[in-house]
């Protein structure tokens, strides 16, 4: 009897042992493979807080050193991160915004209220050329939601003109104003979040609507309006279904909303201060994301078979308590290691479907909700989210590369699955792999063991995002505190590429 259960104990403690190893098929002589469209990486730039002003923009003027107002440390950091396109000017803050406030002589610039966000007083000093122009010197590709919910048909039609047109009259106004070429502008968004501040309508509704702006929404010279639908929140699959019925034949893009929150009443949770049940609840909320997707997905599969309209998941990211001490309305969280692995996770997610969604723009840039950079002063942070942006902007444009992991799922705190060790694979257009690895387990290392199809001879290096403890961030005083280091902990042999994942970490791995 004795006998029997010192055996079973040991085969338990093997097993919990051998569970240590995953498995991830690589399948990189697979043919016809998707591209990860750059604009998967897409950013989300609001009048909300301190994202435009202090994030993005000082002015000439400040003492903060910029370029042409631009904030220099930003936007070097910015530059690094190739963002490939920006949305603005919201957010709810689009369906309040009156495009003419923001063009013109600075001290002539009406003042409005920004009753979305604190009631904070809004001097317009950042406007249509302020942020086209920043779109040209970042080399991203500008995503302007048009106000549906305050505005009207001709105000819109005549931003679009104002922006695109080369001749005529506002073409006149914009030379005036400074700048003679006309922008270009690709993607339009006929309003956000229609359902709600957006102006609280019904799915049929919004169509009719939409139909009416989208129509005045013209093509100047060579410009080529990419159109975008204001669309579902969440698990509101009757939206999606009522637009594409209504008007599937007439948007390029339809939009998608999901952020990692605990719920909208009451407490969202601290952002640096949570326990590993918070920290797993977390992460099967942000995995959520994926079945959502293909519900959206298989719903615009049955309107649009040859996948005409694209999925933009044009917000996303985690949702917290604000920062104690901070105006609620301005939603300025800390990011830590939490959110490193919520933003891997999430573009992991993303990498797979990319047949129908071409483009996510995470929440937001600058001092909002899942930032890439905050700032205080002239001091400024790169945070954890902003690193795994970085080390995973080599997947912008690469061919996805097909992979199984035969990882352990687990169930978070509410039923709800995430993985313990996740990967995704691509190619770019050099003919080098790239492989991001992510070990959610808070206690132990896992070793995984890559196989491909055929790898030859292979040169490897590595990157590692990880910390000590999972609520590590990067304070104003203490900046590098979660950082990347490089990674050396792998052996190639036989074709296969082992390698230890420590606890809570994300490794990035080049193969040439
Ligand atoms: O990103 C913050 C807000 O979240 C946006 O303004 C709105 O579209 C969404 O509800």
């Amino acid at each position: 009897m004795k006998t029997r259960i010192i055996t079973a104990a040991l085969l338990l403690i093997s097993s919990a042992l051998s569970a240590q190893t995953v498995n991830v098929q690589i399948h990189e002589d697979s043919r016809n493979l998707n591209v990860i469209p750059k604009e998967i990486y897409g950013q989300f730039s609001e009048h909300l807080g301190s994202c435009i002003y202090g994030g993005l923009w000082v002015g000439p003027e400040s003492e903060i050193p910029n370029i042409e107002g631009y904030r220099t440390d930003v936007f070097y950091a910015l530059k690094e991160l190739k963002v490939p396109v920006m949305r603005w000017p919201g957010g709810c803050f689009a369906d309040d915004y009156h495009w003419r406030d923001g063009i013109g002589p600075k001290e002539d610039r009406p003042r409005m209220v920004n009753s979305n966000w604190g009631g904070t007083v809004e001097d317009n000093s950042f406007g249509t050329h302020e942020f086209l122009n920043l779109c040209e010197l970042l080399g991203c590709e500008p995503y302007i939601s048009g106000n549906v919910g305050s505005g009207s048909v001709e105000e819109m039609a005549k931003w679009v003109e104002y922006m695109t047109a080369p001749d005529g009259p506002m073409a006149k106004l914009r030379a005036e104003n400074g700048h003679k070429e006309p922008w270009k502008v690709k993607y339009f968004g006929i309003g956000n979040e229609a359902w709600g501040c957006g102006g609280n309508m019904k799915p049929e509704y919004y169509s009719h609507v939409y139909r009416r702006y989208a129509t005045y929404c013209r093509n100047f010279g060579n410009n080529r309006l990419y159109k975008i639908g204001s669309g579902a929140s969440d698990y509101d699959y009757d939206w999606t279904k009522v637009l594409m019925e209504m008007i599937g034949n007439q948007m390029d893009g339809v939009s998608l909303h999901y952020y990692t929150v605990k719920g909208w009443n009451g407490s969202k949770g601290s952002a640096t201060q949570f326990d590993a049940e918070e920290y797993y609840n977390t992460l099967g909320k942000a995995m959520g994301i994926e079945p959502v997707i293909r519900r959206h997905m298989a719903i615009m599969d049955t309107y649009d078979p040859e996948k005409k309209v694209d999925l933009l998941v044009d917000e996303w990211g985690t949702w917290f308590d604000v920062e104690p001490g901070t105006n609620p309305g301005h939603l300025f969280q800390q990011n830590t290691m939490r959110d490193a692995m919520v933003a891997a996770l999430s573009l992991n997610i993303f990498h797979k479907y990319t047949e129908r969604v071409k483009m996510t723009n995470i929440a937001q840039v600058a001092n909002v909700l899942q930032a890439m950079v905050l700032t205080k002063g002239d001091k400024m942070v790169l945070t954890p989210t902003y690193h795994v942006f970085r080390m995973y902007n080599v997947h912008q444009d690469a061919e996805y590369i097909p992979s199984e992991c035969d990882s352990e799922i687990r169930m978070d705190g509410l039923g709800r699955p995430y993985p313990v060790v996740d990967a995704t694979v691509s190619r770019n257009a050099a003919g080098e792999i790239n492989v991001a690895l992510v070990n959610t387990d808070l206690e132990k290392g896992m070793e995984a063991v890559l196989n491909f199809d055929s790898l030859g001879k292979a040169t490897v290096s590595g990157e590692i995002l990880t910390s000590g403890n999972i609520q590590d961030y990067n304070g104003f005083d203490d900046p590098d505190k979660v950082a990347p280091q490089a990674f050396k902990d792998f052996k190639v042999k036989d074709g296969k590429i082992i390698v230890k994942l420590p606890a809570k970490s994300i490794v990035c791995l080049n193969i040439n």
